[in-house]
């Protein structure tokens, strides 16, 4: 229903995370591990995959079992807003579709934020409201009548995508969410809009 962008999204953030054998990521909300995978891909360092659902963990682990992975990748359950890890574990931290579900997006960055070496880099990828009215309009009309239709024909759960197009419209555009990002202690700021901004790769230097 994304035709195939995420793959695509991932790969690029992966590439932005400069993460490397050598380095240390955490992926939060890392659901079944798509994003996990993805920087393991770019380069084989170690990566701890949290998320606060023991069932998308479950999947995902098995997923790297059948990888050959689990010596580099492990898979733990966390509270987003108080991370078990000491203060600048981590060289990348990434978070891929998950901000926009968080109860206070804020908090979790500046978490994120303590967890982060200096110098350290993270990633969040974001589905975002696009600027322009017109391609705004056509995005919400897509995921708010005709992927809910396309739904109900596959007997999928209509419900999940009619609250996304609705968290879609309700995110904050790039610049107003680059401004919470710094001011949750990131130093430095840049984003990536892709395909007309219905998503963006926002990258923060601690
Ligand atoms: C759309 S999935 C993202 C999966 C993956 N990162 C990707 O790139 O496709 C969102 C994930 O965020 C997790 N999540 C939502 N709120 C969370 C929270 N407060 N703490 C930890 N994980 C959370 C959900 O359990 C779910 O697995």
């Amino acid at each position: 229903m994304t035709v195939f962008s995420h793959r695509r999204t991932r790969k690029l953030a992966a590439q932005l995370s400069n993460f490397e054998s050598s380095k240390k990521a955490l992926d939060l909300a890392t659901g079944t591990g798509d994003f996990t995978f993805s920087l393991f891909k770019e380069a084989q360092g170690t990566i701890i995959g949290a998320d606060m659902s023991d069932k998308m963990l479950s999947i995902a682990l098995n997923r790297s079992q059948d990888l050959g992975t689990n010596k580099h990748i492990s898979f733990t359950l966390v509270d987003i807003d108080h991370l078990p890890f000491p203060d600048e574990s981590f060289d990348v931290c990434t978070i891929g579709y998950g901000i926009r579900n968080v109860p206070d997006p804020l908090n979790t960055m500046k978490e994120v934020a303590r967890v982060t070496k200096n110098g350290g880099r993270f990633i969040i990828v974001e589905a975002t409201p696009p600027t322009n009215y017109q391609v705004k309009f056509l995005v919400l009309f897509y995921f708010r009548k005709l992927v809910p239709l396309l739904a109900k024909v596959l007997s999928a759960n209509t419900n999940a995508y009619t609250y996304f197009a609705e968290s879609i419209s309700q995110f904050p555009k790039a610049l107003e969410f680059s401004k919470i990002i710094k001011q949750a202690g990131w130093k430095k700021v840049f984003w990536y809009p892709l395909y007309h901004e219905t998503v963006t790769i926002f990258l923060a230097d601690k």
